[in-house]
């Protein structure tokens, strides 16, 4: 069937929907996640659309619903309340028209006079001069209710050519829009002539008729070369940008090789349409975390979410009909110029089954500690250690005698490392990531957030977050703790519901 669709490139939403709607049923729920977010069936990768919507959050993502690896890009939906329980909806685009026939890449999503409005990149082919097929990037708008969605005649709404001279009209891409003032904005990556990626900022007041309105900041080949799926927004009185570069160099322990996510804090000079910026820093330093989006609630909140997974390392397994999942959604807020991040208060609600230990665990050499209760692989633990007389400390997950994955700390370096390599992988993929990280008064804080196949980490109350995809057996469901040198810690864990 997969590949009979893929010779007809009949990419239709109608026969999105039937598919996905027959294979989802095929896949038990007890082998996805418990709360968070996977595709029906097929591939998934970045969080689009990231939205309020007649009191829902609606979240869309890329996605190809024939295959558990990428292909011409659809926009699967899910909606949810609480961030945590979310229902899939219909498949909401299809590449169906000649202008998005190479994919409907990201974008994101308003409300506007109580309809939805999705601005995503129609990717098309064309012919240039010399007569050779070109890929171009554009934007487009589709308009719905929340589950039904039309992309408007006049598509494409931005196109390549109100760009300045010299950009790109092959990387330009992943719009983000959102409301100001009595109109809207919205900030497109694109690619300028010396390869490095730059913002493009467009202004319209009724989504159709959009402006150029400037180039809002240029990487200059520093922080990556092409910035993907930008984010802008202000938050505690600071400007914020996320990206996502693409073939970004390793800077010591702060960036690594390939795709990054990153933000910088700032501000933003709105008459010379300057983005001001200071030093940038990872979003998160795990092995699997890209293209992050945000939504604004309405009591306020930022909240950030993103694919949890790296383009360079694919561990789904074979027999999986799924591909892709989402992080935690994460709260965000600007603290001394650094961003901080934790996972969504209504986490809090579907905590079951506390357990604290507290442990003066004396002995100096390594010894594997269990403690009463503490084990599974759906929970929410904070571990709390005082550091100051120990060498390393170590937290085994999803562990038995077959399988580990270790969070290790290592005083005197002062880094935090994450080591899958005994996860259960059979390819030779990325498993061992460092960070710094820094012990607050001799003691250092970890939350623990494990959703089956996912590991999250936020370090010292979220002034750091990393997140790694395991996919371990679940029978590998023990918690044990490791040290050298003489550790006190307390643990309390949560399962959740
Ligand atoms: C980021 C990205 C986007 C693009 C999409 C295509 O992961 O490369 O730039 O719109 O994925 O699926």
């Amino acid at each position: 069937m997969e590949n009979r669709l893929e010779q007809r490139e009949n990419y239709t939403l109608e026969r999105a929907r039937e598919y996905e709607t027959i294979y989802q049923a095929q896949i038990p729920k007890s082998d996805r996640p418990m709360f968070h977010l996977t595709p029906p069936v097929g591939w998934l990768n970045d969080p689009n659309g990231f939205s309020c919507y007649q009191g829902d959050y609606h979240l869309f993502f890329q996605y190809y619903p024939y295959n558990t690896n990428w292909g011409p890009m659809h926009w699967g939906h899910g909606r949810t309340k609480d961030f945590l329980h979310w229902e899939m909806l219909p498949c909401a685009l299809a590449p169906d028209m000649e202008y998005d026939k190479q994919g409907c890449f990201s974008g994101s999503a308003v409300e506007k006079d109580g309809k939805h409005i999705l601005m995503y990149t129609n990717v098309t082919e064309c012919e240039t001069q010399k007569g050779r097929n070109q890929v171009r990037q554009q934007q487009s708008i589709a308009i719905g209710d929340g589950t039904d969605y039309q992309k408007l005649d006049c598509n494409p709404v931005i196109t390549a050519d109100m760009l300045p001279e010299g950009s790109s009209h092959v990387d330009f891409r992943d719009p983000k829009i959102w409301r100001e003032g009595d109109g809207f904005r919205a900030l497109v990556a694109s690619m300028n002539e010396d390869g490095s990626g730059q913002l493009a900022l467009f202004s319209s007041t009724d989504v159709k008729n959009w402006e150029f309105e400037g180039i809002i900041d240029t990487c200059k080949n520093r922080y990556g070369k092409m910035w993907e799926c930008p984010d802008f927004f202000s938050l505690d009185g600071q400007q914020v940008l996320l990206v996502s570069p693409q073939f970004m160099r390793a800077e010591g322990l702060e960036f690594h090789n390939g795709n990054n996510a990153v933000y910088f804090v700032g501000s933003f000079d709105r008459q010379k349409k300057q983005f001001l910026r200071e030093e940038g820093y990872s979003v998160d330093y795990g092995l699997d975390f890209y293209a992050p989006q945000t939504v604004e609630t309405p009591d306020g909140r930022r909240i950030m979410i993103g694919w949890m997974q790296s383009w360079d390392n694919y561990l789904t397994p074979e027999e999986q009909k799924w591909s892709g999942v989402m992080s935690i959604p994460r709260e965000l807020r600007v603290v001394n110029g650094r961003l901080v991040q934790n996972p969504v208060r209504e986490l809090e609600g579907c905590r079951t089954h506390k357990v604290t230990h507290s442990v003066m665990h004396t002995e100096a050499e390594s010894r594997r500690l269990k403690l009463e209760g503490i084990s599974g692989r759906v929970f929410d633990m904070t571990v709390t250690a005082d550091v100051q007389k120990t060498q390393i400390f170590s937290i085994h997950l999803a562990a038995s005698e077959e399988y580990d994955t270790v969070l290790t700390y290592d005083v005197s370096r002062g880094t935090l490392t994450i080591d899958r390599t005994n996860c259960g992988l059979r390819k030779d993929l990325i498993c061992v990531r460092s960070m710094y990280a820094e012990p607050e008064n001799g003691r250092l804080k970890l939350r623990v957030l494990m959703d089956k196949y996912s590991l999250e980490i936020f370090v010292n109350d979220g002034k750091q977050a990393a997140s790694s995809l395991i996919y371990t057996p679940l029978e590998a469901a023990e918690i044990e703790f490791e040290s050298i040198g003489k550790i006190s810690f307390e643990v309390e864990k949560y399962d959740l519901e």
